[in-house]
């Protein structure tokens, strides 16, 4: 007897018809035809069953803000930043926690069910750190949060920066974070990633930093953090978000820095709907894409994750809390069309973004979490395509969000009277 069952579903990696049964929480049977009960029994014939969506960078602490204390008219970066500077003050510890479980409660029903999110140090009330802190605890049944120590203006550029920073990540943060790029100058941002890299070496914690999030292609904190990450023996805790010089970088310079950001065996998480919109404002025609080199760090065997980074905040108006919205993005603005790339795309937002998180079960294998999103779709390929609906969304074997799927009625002589998106054109795909 089984607390549940997911029946005959698709599995990411190909296989089909398989039946998933769940018991304590944890996936005890992975295998066609099993013919034991269950409390409950889930239909996935033609679906696509998956492991959560995991998004490895985001910020809980601005998301849907958008319109405080104004709209960002002109949409651009720096009206944002200068938004954010003047909601800021006005932060509540109720008010923040209140949008971040509307946010969390938009996640669960996308299946997203991991997040790393930045949290803004700068404030020294450090009401944002509060406030997520409450939040990571009371979503902790249905999400997995992890949070970032951010020092959103600089870690030496902020008045208050350095201590800041040390008290946040003593209230019990779980990432050290960073921003060498916004630092006053170079050799402060060099200096901030060495600082940094020091305090998770001795706090035992591991890395995140946003990154030489920047078009200019002298940008190049991220060869600093891969020494450093080296230097203190933080091989695979390390993690450098955007990295979008490189994509203004000189060809030769990214062939030697490539290979060291892989044998720092380092994260690179790109932040495809951000970086798109953000990069290459200064640029007349041709203007640049901005986004990482993610094709050739995959390629070097970097773990690459892809984030969701912003949902209606100051820096971004658009986002739904949905990973293949992400996904989309990246497979176009990466030029990775090709089906082998499409899955490589699909395991960034779930066992890379994992691997970056450090989660510990995940993944759909006997012992592993009894989570699963079931998706109106009926593979990853056709998932990143449609942006299905997610038909029921499972967190240690009991179903936390249902969605209806989208079928629809259609009134056409000599046509088909009902449409499902997710499964009547997979045949001519398959060919
Ligand atoms: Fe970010």
């Amino acid at each position: 007897m089984f607390d549940l069952i997911v029946r005959n579903g698709n599995l990411p990696d190909g296989r089909e018809g398989v039946d998933i049964a769940i018991r304590g929480g944890t996936i005890a049977a992975v295998e066609r035809g099993i013919t034991a009960e269950a409390g409950e029994v889930i239909d996935a014939t033609g679906r696509l069953v998956s492991p959560p969506f995991v998004d490895p960078h985001f910020h809980m602490d601005a998301t849907l803000s958008l319109g405080l204390p104004r709209m960002n008219v002109s949409g651009t970066l720096l009206e944002g930043i200068a938004l954010w500077g003047e909601l800021r003050p006005t932060l509540t510890r109720e008010a923040l926690v209140d949008r971040a479980l509307r946010y969390c409660d938009l996640a669960v029903s996308q299946g997203l069910l991991a997040i790393r999110s930045h949290v803004d140090t700068s404030d020294p009330r450090l009401v944002t750190a509060e406030a997520m802190i409450e939040v990571r605890e009371r979503v902790k049944p249905w999400i997995d949060l992890q949070l970032v120590a951010f020092p959103q203006d600089g870690y030496y550029r902020a008045p208050d920066g350095v201590a800041a920073l040390g008290r946040a990540l003593d209230m019990g943060l779980d990432v050290v974070g960073g921003i060498p790029h916004f630092e006053r100058t170079m050799e402060e941002g060099r200096l901030s990633v060495e600082a940094l890299c020091r305090i998770a070496a001795d706090r035992g914690l591991p890395v995140d930093m946003h990154c030489d999030e920047t078009d200019d292609p002298l940008s190049r904190h991220v060869e600093t953090l891969a020494q450093q990450t080296i230097r203190h023996g933080l091989q695979g805790r390390v993690s450098g978000s955007h990295l979008t010089s490189m994509h203004s970088m000189d060809n030769y310079y990214a062939s030697k820095l490539i290979p060291l950001i892989a044998e720092a065996r380092m994260n690179a998480i790109p932040n495809p709907l951000i970086n798109i919109l953000i990069q290459g404002r200064h640029d007349t025609y041709p203007k640049r894409r901005g986004m990482t080199r993610v094709r050739e760090l995959m390629e070097a065997g970097v773990n690459v994750s892809f984030g969701h980074d912003c949902v209606m905040d100051p820096w971004y108006s658009m986002g739904s809390g949905d990973m293949l919205e992400v996904g989309h993005m990246a497979i176009h603005v990466a030029h990775m069309a090709g089906v082998e790339d499409r899955r490589r795309i699909y395991e960034a937002l779930t066992v890379n973004s994992a691997r970056t998180m450090g989660l510990a079960g995940y993944g759909i294998g006997k012992g592993c979490n009894g989570d699963l999103v079931v998706l109106q779709a009926a593979d990853p390929i056709e998932a990143l395509r449609l942006k299905p609906a997610r038909l029921a969304v499972i967190r240690r074997g009991r179903v936390i969000a249902r969605t209806a799927p989208r079928i629809s009625a259609l009134a056409l002589e000599g046509r088909p009277a009902r449409l499902d998106p997710g499964l009547d054109y997979r045949p001519v795909l398959r060919g």
